[in-house]
């Protein structure tokens, strides 16, 4: 593995959303000499830097909600944007170069099946529509590495209202995008793409699953899913799912990505638990990333007041699985 385990990785949520750590688009217009003045030859910004600036920079940092609190540092950015699992652009950590071939603009993201209305909305406008804020999360992946990160985004919950679901509904399903040509890792052909996951109604609508814009108080790094990904805390990053452009409301429950590539290692729930092992890694302890430290896992992964009465009927390993 690539990442340099320091020891130092006390950084204060404070970091999380530096001022001025970043030009938002009214700032980058107005240091480029936008909006009065036209830029210059010579000017210290060429207007095709200027294109590629977010549409939704304006929009970040998003006001912390202090409800989201952590017992621990934050993962500092730069370790977090070097040490990623997005399959499309490659099967190992270090996808961060060819991730950047991602293109987020146009993006829209359909929403359809059973929905008062099926609609499709740009992702410009749909964010725009939501209550943003920053939840500082924890991360855990099956592999038994975690981070700690601060997500910018919206409750799920409020999409939901948005899409308006039929009683009917029973699962929210969830599709990346399924281009071959700019994601090169969905040119293996064993893999079953479109990756998707799913989640019930009822985990959809439960105040922590959040609908992630952006991260460390920016729009999204290609890397981490942009422009719109999911964050489920209380269950394996696997369901996590980055980069969205279709959210379906169904009645059956639909097998995920993983799932179906290996049911038999990946089943639907996959709520962290200690007790019960993954068939390759061990989840009793978990490597906190940059920190050098490994840590006993905590069952729900920390968030069982927020989560374990959605699974009280569930017995033994089959509400975890
Ligand atoms: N979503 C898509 N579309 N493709 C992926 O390969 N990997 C999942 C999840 N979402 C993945 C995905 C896994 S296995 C994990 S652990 C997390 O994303 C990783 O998120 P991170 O790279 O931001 O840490």
């Amino acid at each position: 593995m690539l990442i340099k385990e320091n020891k130092i990785w006390d950084m204060s949520e404070n970091l999380a959303t530096p001022e001025g750590a970043f030009l938002n688009r009214r700032e980058l217009m107005k240091a480029a000499g936008i909006g009065g003045l036209s830029l210059g030859i010579g000017g210290f910004m060429s207007s095709s830097a200027f294109a590629e600036v977010d549409p939704t920079a304006d929009l970040y940092p998003a006001k912390r909600n202090e409800a989201f609190v952590l017992d621990r540092g934050l993962t500092p950015e730069d370790v977090n944007l070097k040490y990623n699992n997005f399959y499309e652009f490659g099967s190992h950590k270090q996808i961060y170069n060819n991730a950047q071939k991602l293109q987020t603009r146009p993006w829209e993201v359909m929403i359809d099946g059973m929905v008062e209305k099926p609609m499709t909305i740009g992702f410009d406008d749909l964010v725009r529509k939501m209550p943003l804020e920053e939840r500082l999360y924890r991360h855990r992946c099956v592999e038994a590495w975690s981070m700690t990160i601060p997500w910018s985004g919206f409750a799920l919950k409020e999409l939901v209202k948005l899409a308006n679901p039929l009683s009917s509904a029973k699962f929210v399903k969830m599709e990346t995008f399924h281009d071959p040509k700019m994601a090169s890792g969905q040119k293996q052909a064993w893999y079953p793409w479109a990756y998707t996951e799913c989640l019930s109604i009822e985990e959809a609508t439960n105040d922590l699953a959040f609908m992630v814009t952006g991260a460390y108080g920016k729009p999204l790094a290609k890397q981490f899913g942009a422009p719109l990904r999911l964050a489920l805390p209380w269950k394996y990053g696997f369901k996590s799912i980055k980069s969205i452009v279709k959210i379906s409301f169904v009645e059956k429950m639909p097998k995920s990505f993983w799932e179906t590539l290996n049911g038999s290692e990946y089943g639907f729930w996959a709520n962290v638990n200690p007790k019960y092992d993954h068939p390759r890694w061990s989840q009793a302890t978990e490597r906190v990333l940059h920190t050098g430290k490994r840590v006993p896992t905590l069952i729900y992964n920390g968030y069982g007041d927020q989560v374990a009465s959605m699974y009280s009927s569930l017995k033994g390993r089959t509400a975890f699985f």
